[in-house]
């Protein structure tokens, strides 16, 4: 609250305090002339009026709210907080702190959290056979709460961190195969992926399927924990400037040449004269991220070009458009939102649902060719 609100509302109570207590105190000395009869002589509508003194029960009620009004100030931060902080306390983090709102709040969430933290440790670690990473989780907290206080983090402290996540992951594996762990993870999944990854994890047009084994930033434990842990941003390029809305045209052309059914079936026949061209273009631009062959590299997060899983469409347009505007998917940070048990759990979640069968098979198939498909289109029926 402002220093304005917070006197603006002091001087208000005060006034209300002041006010009733003269109200009190002038009737409590008032003392009207009575007649014979014990009334004052006040008649309305043949209702005669006494004068008796106020009942007890009424007057204990009144004094002790006064009583109980004053208390309230002198426990909670309710007199020009900036300068009385009350004498109520909270715990937070093992410390005791004064009590606000916002104090009381982080309190609560920090105690439900501990019992969260107990259970997960006691039943669901222990019950996966992973009870190894409660050591791990703990060092874990203590570098990201280094990382967090330090305004010049120690420059190795950020890969530090990566290795200790990186050993969470054969406990990933783990938990992935627990089914209490599993139920766990899937109700936090719906409670905070599926607004964006669809309540069965397959994703929509810029959000990516979650089911399948096509990975932009990689489907092991440890990539999906750094996913989760720091959050992803897709970073392709605009190229409309850069290589004019002829290179747009031709490089989409040679991307859909790449992708099994040209990218999609209402594509038609592609243009070879385009693919013919795009293929240097695509060599000179995009190999950078999406390498050589087309495949991507999940290490620029840049998807595979030669399947047919696309993020945001395959249309012909679709692709100009991510090519002439670039394109920007977030996947938010979760660290401090979730914390590291629930990202473990929800994690597992995530790596149980991935279609890891998929990963064998796909590595079997021979690499799809970088020589344009156009040049026989026959191959490629438009169905
Ligand atoms: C606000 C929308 C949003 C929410 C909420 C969200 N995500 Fe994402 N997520 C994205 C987007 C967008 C991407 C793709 C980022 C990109 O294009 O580079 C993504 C990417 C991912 C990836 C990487 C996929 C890959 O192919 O490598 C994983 C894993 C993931 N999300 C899991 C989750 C989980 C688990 C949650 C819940 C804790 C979650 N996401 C919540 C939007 C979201
Ligand atoms: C700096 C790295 C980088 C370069 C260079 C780059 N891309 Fe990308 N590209 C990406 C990333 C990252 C994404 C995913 C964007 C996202 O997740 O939001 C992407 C996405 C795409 C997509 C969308 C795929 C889908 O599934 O919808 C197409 C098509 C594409 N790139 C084609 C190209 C072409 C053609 C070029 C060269 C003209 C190129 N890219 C150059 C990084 C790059």
């Amino acid at each position: 609250m402002t220093f304005f609100w917070s006197t603006w509302i002091t001087v208000l109570s005060f006034m209300c305090w002041a006010g009733i207590l003269g109200v009190l105190l002038m009737v409590l000395k008032y003392k009207p002339e009575v007649e014979e009869d014990g009334t004052t002589g006040h008649d309305y509508d043949g209702i005669r009026e006494y004068d008796k003194p106020l009942p007890k029960w009424w007057l204990v009620i009144f004094f002790g709210s006064i009583i109980w009004g004053i208390a309230y100030w002198i426990f909670f931060p309710a007199v020009f907080p900036k300068h009385w902080d009350g004498i109520a306390t909270v715990e937070i983090d093992g410390k005791t702190v004064p009590w606000t709102s916002h104090n009381e709040l982080n309190s609560d969430l920090e105690s439900n959290n501990k019992v969260f933290t107990d259970n997960f440790e006691k039943s669901i670690l222990a019950n996966a056979d992973a009870s190894g990473a409660t050591k791990t989780l703990a060092s874990l907290a203590e570098m990201q709460a280094t990382m967090r206080r330090s305004e010049s983090p120690p420059a190795d402290l950020q890969t530090q961190i990566d290795e200790k996540t990186a050993e969470l992951a054969p406990y990933i594996e783990k938990l992935a195969e627990n089914p209490n762990a599993l139920k766990v993870g899937s109700r936090l999944f719906l409670q905070n992926c599926s607004v964006c990854h669809g309540s069965n994890a397959k994703g929509a047009t810029g959000y990516p399927n979650l089911t399948d084994n096509d990975w932009l930033y990689g489907g092991e434990a440890t990539n999906l924990l750094t996913t989760l842990h720091k959050g992803r941003v897709g970073g392709m390029p605009a190229w409309r400037d850069q290589i004019g809305e002829d290179g747009v045209r031709a490089a989409s052309e040679y991307v859909l040449s790449l992708s099994t059914n040209n990218g999609d079936k209402n594509n038609g026949e592609l243009d070879k004269n385009l693919v013919a061209q795009g293929g240097p273009i695509f060599q000179q631009n995009c190999a950078l991220c999406h390498d050589k062959d087309g495949k991507g590299m999940i290490s620029a997060g840049a998807p595979n070009l030669t399947d047919n899983i696309w993020l945001y469409g395959g249309e012909r347009e679709t692709v100009r458009n991510t090519l002439r505007y670039g394109r920007a998917g977030v996947m938010p940070e979760w660290e401090t939102k979730l914390g590291n048990e629930r990202i473990m759990l929800v994690v597992a979640y995530v790596y149980s649902l991935s279609d890891r069968g998929a990963q064998t098979a796909n590595a079997s198939i021979p690499a799809n060719t970088t020589a344009p498909k156009a040049a026989a289109p026959a191959a490629t029926p438009a169905t």
